[in-house]
């Protein structure tokens, strides 16, 4: 892959990139530079991974040749509350710059952490924590984005859940460009929401919302709860109406079950 070539005027996401043509999983290489000092904005970016990790312990299939697989580290001074609501504001800057590069598509955010297009995911966001003294001291963001996958290299099992640039824009898209634009839209949006919290982005995120308005299942643990999605708070989580009432939710996975409108 080329380095760089593409203007990148993020400043400090993007700050030192190491590019590997192939690792078990950036999130893991990211950590690892977390814990020996390395600086916010410090970036791992694959061509393949080996063991490309998912939220709830799933696999992220990432063969080569293809597709976006990034970390980046943050090291935000926010409280740990406000964490929640990360995978949202870095979802809102995924989806922006799908629509600068491939202005067709039009990418929704199904809560907490993927984006979906014309119903198939087209990118994940996993989000890991490490604390220290109660406080967030580091967050790696990994982001997978299926760029140019085609529909014969998704393996059976996704055929009817994934998707990619190529698939939905009969094109091509280079992945230095995306990366780029992710960086370059993700800088001021992150920026915004350590000064602010959550609380600018609902109404955007109201408009992305691919759940708003669905009958779903969440899975919490051990008990899922079933509701009419109503939209995102303030903190980041989900509002869910069930039949004992409004209720927030705060971590699962969602499922949707029907269209109620
Ligand atoms: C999900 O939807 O479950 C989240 C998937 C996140 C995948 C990305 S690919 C780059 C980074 N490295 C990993 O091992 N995972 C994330």
């Amino acid at each position: 892959m080329q380095k760089k070539s593409f203007e990148l005027t993020a400043k400090r996401l993007g700050c030192e990139v190491r590019f590997l043509q192939e690792t078990a999983s950036t999130n893991r290489d990211v950590d690892t530079a977390a814990q020996a000092g390395a600086a916010e904005g410090f970036l791992v970016m694959a061509d393949a991974q080996t063991a490309g990790r998912g939220r709830m312990s799933h696999t992220w299939f990432s063969p080569p040749g293809a597709n976006l697989y990034f970390s980046l580290l943050l090291r935000p001074d926010v409280e740990l509350a406000a964490v929640q609501s990360l995978p949202l504001v870095v979802g809102l800057a995924v989806t922006e710059a799908i629509i600068e590069c491939a202005p067709a598509l039009q990418p929704k955010i199904k809560w907490p952490n993927d984006l979906l297009v014309n119903g198939k995911k087209i990118c994940g966001i996993l989000c890991e924590l490490q604390t220290k003294h109660d406080k967030p001291d580091y967050i790696v963001a990994g982001i997978g984005v299926n760029v140019n996958l085609t529909a014969d290299q998704i393996p059976n099992e996704l055929k009817t859940s994934a998707t990619s640039i190529l698939i939905e824009n009969g094109k091509p898209l280079n992945r230095e460009q995306l990366l780029a634009a992710i960086l370059n839209r993700l800088e001021p949006l992150y920026d915004n929401w350590r000064a602010f919290g959550f609380k600018p982005f609902v109404a955007n995120m109201h408009a992305l919302d691919a759940l708003r308005g669905l009958l779903i299942r969440i899975d919490l643990s051990g008990e899922p709860v079933e509701g009419i999605a109503a939209g995102i708070q303030a903190d980041g989580a989900l509002l869910l109406e069930t039949s004992k009432g409004l209720r927030p939710i705060y971590s699962g996975e969602a499922h949707i079950l029907a269209r109620v409108l």
